[in-house]
């Protein structure tokens, strides 16, 4: 299997569009090694999605191990990528450093990603590299940084805001990541850092001309009756088949229909 870096540029070279699905458990994992997915992205967004938070910023590095493991075991073939998550890398480049390490170590993910492109960020990212940890970057809807970018949001709406995002996606492809996440950006401006870089951008709800397209899991096989953002598509109802299964399951068993013969012991 080539490295984790080679495997994105080339995808970059030859126009091959890259997808990327979360992942946070065992049983998802089998299933995922079992498409032409390229990458899984054991995400923090399992705050959000698994744990029931609001936002990913209680998710601990301890947390983060524990999904990884689990989704290694399962997604055999498939590339792993596993998410920093707050305030386990911003305090200083030695803590970076530690956190990242302990990620990739625990767990064999092939690489980490965190968020932001602050000057701090960058010499932490430089500092990983450094010592042979593959890093994926992440722009725009930075959700760690939630509070401060106005909520969870499209960003680059006005050109000053564009420009910045630029700039920094710029610094980040500088800084050595393999590849960066673009979330909630204006279509133009996902083109524009596209066509700019030569390493693979990742979508997610910017438009249609990054190399590459992530979502969450639990998004696109439409868990959340209640979560329709515009850059989502539902590729199946998931919430109403388990609903539904598990409505016959009790239905079954309050009229004696299940176990039946069939599934008993002699
Ligand atoms: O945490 C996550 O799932 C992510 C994706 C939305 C890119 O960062």
């Amino acid at each position: 299997m080539a490295t984790i870096i080679d495997y994105f540029s080339k995808k970059k070279e030859s126009s091959l569009p890259i997808s990327i699905v979360t992942c946070y458990d065992y049983s998802f994992a089998r299933l995922v090694a079992q498409t032409s997915i390229d990458v899984i992205l054991v995400g923090d967004s399992l705050g959000m999605v698994i744990q029931g938070h609001d936002n990913t910023l209680p998710v601990t590095l301890e947390e983060m191990i524990y999904h990884t493991k689990a989704v290694k075991r399962g997604a055999v073939g498939k590339y792993i990528i596993a998410d920093l998550p707050f305030l386990s890398y911003q305090i200083s480049v030695e803590e970076g450093i530690r956190s990242a390490g302990k990620l990739i170590k625990e767990t064999g993910c092939d690489a980490v990603k965190l968020e932001g492109a602050s000057a701090k960020t960058l010499e932490i990212i430089e500092a990983l590299c450094e010592i042979g940890i593959p890093v994926m970057g992440h722009l725009g809807l930075t959700p760690q940084s939630f509070q401060t970018l106005g909520g969870f949001k499209v960003q680059g709406k006005n050109e000053n805001t564009a420009n910045k995002i630029f700039e920094d996606s710029i610094e980040l492809e500088k800084s050595g990541v393999f590849s960066m996440v673009l979330e909630m950006l204006p279509e133009k401006l996902g083109q524009k850092i596209s066509s700019s870089l030569m390493i693979p951008t990742i979508g997610i709800g910017a438009g249609r001309y990054t190399d590459g397209q992530v979502l969450v899991m639990n998004d696109l096989l439409g868990m959340n009756e209640e979560f329709h953002p515009k850059f989502l598509k539902k590729f199946a109802n998931l919430s109403e088949i388990v609903r539904n299964s598990l409505q016959n399951f009790a239905k079954e068993v309050l009229t004696k229909k299940f176990p039946s013969e069939e599934n008993r012991f002699d």
